[in-house]
């Protein structure tokens, strides 16, 4: 066998491990950057091969949160990508006041950052009352994270510049405290937000959504393992119900494009077809 087909090998074994113990399913993450992030596991648990992390699967409770954490990018930044947010403004929000209740779903929500801004967006717009924010993760830690709210104030210059860039209506630090070195969230944005797990590769539609949002998350799975997201997405939106995914991820490859227009040039923003 050549080295590269031993690492493949050893790599296949290692994620059998994890499917056949606790169940998650990393097989159809695209390899690439799988493989890095292996490798960013390996230093960790400081051992030489792949294979040497298959006993910890079995023989260390341990060993899961830490794993979800490595094996899957977790930034995130508050108001990422500013204009998708603005685009989310204008086009979204008008629709959405329309509905007596509103329900969105953040899939792979990382530390939390998406949820707090989405929050602070419909507050802003009258909107977080009737909203129930249900952002999701398989990671456990990040979720623990996301719960907390706190964050480290060396962000903040990023973050205030992307809440003004996302058309934010007074100043951001209208919504944190500073603590030294951590700003934390306005614990009121908290109660519409509902984190949870929930794995993509093999969990399924738990409601029923207004708005979907899944982005930067699409790009770490591969074809048939995006296909299956996006076919839960639509399953989960409402008739007209939109959906918003990440800067480098699109519809066009899956059978969901003909449901849906999108509703910018700038950012993956789409509202589902009426039938
Ligand atoms: C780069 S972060 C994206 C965070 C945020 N959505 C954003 O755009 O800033 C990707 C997130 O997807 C999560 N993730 C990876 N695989 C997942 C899966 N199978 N199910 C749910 N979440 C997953 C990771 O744990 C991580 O928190």
């Amino acid at each position: 066998m050549m080295l590269n087909e031993i690492y493949n090998a050893e790599l296949n074994i290692f994620l059998e491990a994890i499917k056949s113990r606790y169940g998650y399913d990393f097989t159809e993450y695209a390899r690439g950057s799988l493989k890095r992030r292996v490798r960013d596991l390996k230093a960790v648990m400081g051992v030489e091969t792949i294979a040497d992390l298959v006993p910890y699967v079995f023989h260390n409770e341990e060993f899961l949160p830490l794993m979800l954490e490595h094996l899957s990018v977790q930034f995130s930044e508050m108001f990422r990508d500013p204009h998708f947010y603005k685009t989310l403004r204008q086009e979204a929000i008008p629709i959405l006041k329309t509905y007596p209740q509103i329900n969105i779903w953040i899939a792979g929500c990382a530390n939390g950052e998406e949820a707090y801004s989405l929050a602070i967006l419909l507050k802003e717009e009258g909107l977080l009352d009737r909203a129930n924010i249900y952002a999701t993760d398989i990671s456990v830690n990040a979720l623990e994270k996301a719960k907390e709210g706190v964050y480290p104030i060396e962000e903040i210059d990023v973050y205030d510049a992307n809440y003004l860039k996302a058309g934010g209506k007074t100043q951001l630090s209208d919504y944190y405290v500073s603590r030294y070195d951590f700003m934390a969230l306005d614990p009121s944005l908290k109660e519409s937000i509902f984190f949870s797990e929930h794995n993509l590769a093999v969990d399924g539609v738990f409601c029923e959504m207004h708005l979907v949002l899944c982005r930067n998350v699409l790009i770490y799975f591969n074809r048939k393992l995006q296909n299956r997201c996006l076919d839960l997405f639509d399953e989960a939106l409402i008739r007209e119900g939109f959906l918003g995914l990440g800067e480098k991820e699109s519809i066009n490859l899956s059978k969901q494009r003909k449901n849906y227009c999108r509703l910018s040039d700038e950012t993956p923003f789409f509202r589902k077809k009426v039938e």
